[in-house]
């Protein structure tokens, strides 16, 4: 999947969101949840549906917030408000102002320091994506391994895409070689990587039951914390990603994905 198919499938999960009048987004992170922000959620839901509100008002979880020292966090969109140390007693109020005056016991102020002297960019969107949800993992597991297979070949450590995205890793490749090679180029190269080793494996006898995860990982619920009664979903990932990899569903690539490489 390129950059532009990414920023189509983000742009649909945002006109999606975009057709509740309200959104609330309750932080799921582990700082909230271990001050109640998943009764905190529940709550939030009941009194949604008690009201009638269900098409008009949507309760997500979301990632951290980032100011996990007023936790629980609420955020309400798009009103933008920021409400913090919300407790699960709190829903109804939160709900019955929706599109009234704000409650103001419990907001945090934007403009207050912590948040002033911030520029986000990889957390640009903290506290509106679901960390549960997914949606867009196997396209998102793809493409980074397809950009961490360039980033070994170019003998870097992986944690400098910590900081680095792929536009900076043509910057530096073209300095140092001397080309003009565009970002999906080099990205397309891992993924060339990637191929070219299951065409490999696959011929060693190394095959798609070998993509799995240990037993306990996909068996065992988490038994506490924010991810309880979680295991792994790996049945439903594995063909979506199989499918972004244009591979057939027993996880081969195929001909024509090959030939598109130039493996073949
Ligand atoms: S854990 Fe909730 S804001 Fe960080």
């Amino acid at each position: 999947m390129r950059a532009e198919e990414l920023s189509e499938e983000a742009t649909e999960c945002r006109q999606e969101l975009d057709q509740y009048e309200h959104r609330i987004y309750v932080c799921m992170a582990a700082g909230c949840v271990s001050l109640q922000s998943e009764e905190l959620l529940e709550e939030l839901q009941d009194a949604v549906e008690e009201r009638g509100l269900e098409d008009m008002v949507a309760v997500k979880g979301s990632g951290c917030m980032g100011l996990c020292a007023k936790g629980p966090l609420v955020q309400v969109q798009p009103a933008g408000l920021l409400y913090g140390e919300v407790s699960p007693r709190d829903a109804d109020d939160i709900v019955d102002s929706l599109g009234e005056e704000p409650v103001d016991r419990l907001r945090v102020p934007q403009q207050q320091q912590f948040y002033g002297n911030q520029k986000r960019i990889v957390l640009e969107n903290a506290g509106r994506v679901d960390p549960t949800s997914l949606e867009g993992k196997a396209m998102w597991a793809k493409l980074f391994q397809d950009l961490t297979a360039v980033i070994d070949s170019l003998g870097l450590c992986l944690f400098t895409s910590f900081e680095l995205d792929a536009d900076d890793y043509c910057d530096l490749y073209n300095t140092i070689v001397g080309e003009k090679r565009e970002s999906d180029e080099l990205v397309q190269t891992g993924e060339r990587i990637w191929n070219l080793e299951r065409d490999f494996n696959l011929r060693a006898g190394i095959g798609p039951d070998e993509d799995t995860l240990p037993s306990r990982l996909l068996q065992e619920p988490i038994p506490e914390g924010p991810a309880e009664g979680q295991v792994h979903r790996l049945e439903e990932l594995l063909p979506e990603y199989y499918r972004e990899r244009g591979w057939t569903e027993e996880g081969r690539p195929t001909g024509e994905k090959l030939a598109e490489l130039g493996l073949q």
